[in-house]
């Protein structure tokens, strides 16, 4: 199988915003509580609660944004149960998952501290389902009102003096389900209303997101973007892969090529989804200034046997590593719509970074995506043809290839390759266009023989990144290369 890939490095088509690499993590089963909060008095070795080898692996991949607190919890979470001393903080019931105790211990201002800890920016999702315009107008005083005020006091009173610095604020989650189940036209007013209040307080300028559509719900975009498009700076698109739907939900593990198929052809979905929700933006905002926020993607697949269906862990294999290439390349081909993205979820939860089990922690597959493809992070996207053979299963194909290309401030290119064949290796020439003579290519690759591949805490480095020695040519304006199937490749010309 061949693939001609031209990439023409003088020509640049646009930034890759860094946080099209954004995080999400919500109060939801293992993620908040136990992934990355463990609590002071915790045996497990921690920094004011948060647990120290979670921050050291996520500090690996210069998360640049952070989504919090859900979801469908934050429709349900009330903030001020979550700030002042911890054992006076009140019990909840996580009604949305798993029916579990929140006993309110990660709050505001552990949430701020992890940003911190992180070097992250946060983003706050606020509460229109069941909270009130009031509270959520003291949310944003109280974290970033600078001066005498009720929440600027109490905030001061409860040990932060300053105000925290915040950009992206959300409007609601999810209006449409879990945030209300709100019609479009309901929630646009709704949103209006809701965002008046959400003030810039001193310096502080915040980038306000309003709910967006569910998958291809072409009508919520159209009737938002035509009702309130002027009042907010970023829209967002909730997809996931859910390989055989959300009735029936399939395995993470064990999966035969039916089913990676199916998956791959299901992520290649976002690509359509962005293009036709853009058009629609395109009509109300042709300078492109309203960002669509594709703030919750990724695999979500059946939960692991014997472990709570409200908690949504699941396992994370080679497939998972595939899906995570794919989305970044769709997300760079969109990087003038996409502003930002923010994979579900972080720890423990759905299409995860990283699983922990007591004190010990694993990096999946797709933390390694997430570690190589850092390198796009706020890079110039360069102009790439390809033309690639498909890769089939029965009837159905979809292209063997996918690819992206960029160039850092000091002139490094970088160039990622995803073969999504689990059989067939794929020999791609690369033609470099634009491109001073004599660069020095080295490259990482992700791979295994076995799809089902994935890392257990027994043996957490059965999928990892390898040196990759698959380039068989290096010419004056490009390079050959043999990528094995099933594989996700950085090259790096220097
Ligand atoms: O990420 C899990 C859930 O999926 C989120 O809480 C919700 O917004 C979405 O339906």
């Amino acid at each position: 199988m061949v693939a001609k890939i031209t990439v023409n490095a003088d020509q640049s088509v646009g930034t890759i915003s860094r946080h099209i690499y954004g995080h999400f993590a919500e109060h939801l089963g293992r993620c908040i509580y136990e992934g990355i909060w463990v609590g002071e008095d915790s045996p497990i070795p921690n920094t004011r609660g948060i647990r120290n080898d979670v921050l050291a692996a996520l500090r690996g991949l210069n998360i640049p944004v952070l989504r919090w607190p859900g979801g469908c919890f934050a429709d349900e979470y009330h903030w001020k149960d979550g700030v002042g001393p911890r054992e006076q903080r009140k019990r909840m019931v996580n009604t949305h998952w798993g029916g579990v105790v929140e006993n309110n211990h990660f709050g505001t201002h552990e949430f701020f501290d992890l940003c911190e800890l992180l070097g992250t920016e946060p983003y706050i999702c606020g509460n229109v389902g069941s909270g009130t315009v009031q509270e959520m107008q003291e949310w944003v005083e109280y974290m970033t009102f600078d001066g005498e005020s009720p929440m600027a006091n109490w905030r001061q009173a409860n040990g932060r003096e300053k105000p925290w610095r915040l950009k992206y604020f959300g409007v609601g989650n999810e209006n449409w389900g879990c945030g209300g189940n709100m019609r479009a036209e309901y929630y646009a007013d709704e949103y209006r209303r809701y965002q008046t209040y959400v003030r810039n307080y001193g310096e502080n300028r915040l980038y306000k997101i309003a709910g967006g559509a569910n998958v291809d719900d072409y009508h919520w975009t159209e009737t938002l973007m035509r009702q309130a498009g002027a009042y907010m700076d970023g829209l967002s698109l909730h997809n996931y892969t859910v390989p055989g739907g959300f009735e029936v939900k399939r395995p993470a593990l064990g999966f035969d090529e039916a089913e990676w198929f199916e998956t791959m052809k299901l992520a290649l979905h976002m690509d359509e989804l962005i293009k036709r929700h853009s058009a629609i933006m395109d009509q109300y905002d042709p300078q492109k200034r309203v960002g669509l926020i594709v703030d919750e993607w990724g695999n979500w697949f059946q939960v692991e046997p014997g472990t709570n269906p409200g908690f949504l862990y699941q396992q994370n294999s080679m497939r998972d590593a595939l899906v995570a290439g794919l989305h970044f390349h769709i997300f760079h081909r969109h990087c003038d719509r996409v502003h930002m993205a923010n994979i579900a979820q972080t720890v423990n939860v759905l299409q995860a970074m990283i699983l922990t089990e007591g004190e010990k922690m694993l990096l999946t597959p797709t933390y390694h995506v997430f570690e190589m493809f850092k390198v796009h992070q706020d890079a110039e996207a360069l102009a790439l043809h390809l033309d690639a053979d498909v890769y089939s299963l029965g009837e159905d194909s979809i292209p063997q290839i996918s690819g992206s290309a960029s160039k850092r401030a000091n002139g490094t290119i970088d160039i990622s390759l995803c073969n999504v064949d689990p059989q067939q290796e794929a020999s791609v020439t690369l033609q470099l266009r634009g491109l001073a003579a004599g660069k020095k290519v080295t490259g990482r690759v992700l791979t295994h023989a076995d799809r089902n591949a994935h890392n257990t805490f027994e043996q957490p480095e059965t999928v990892k990144p390898h040196v990759f020695e698959g380039v068989t040519k290096v010419s004056e304006n490009g390079l050959s290369a043999t990528l094995p199937p099933m594989s996700v490749v950085v090259l790096t010309l220097v």
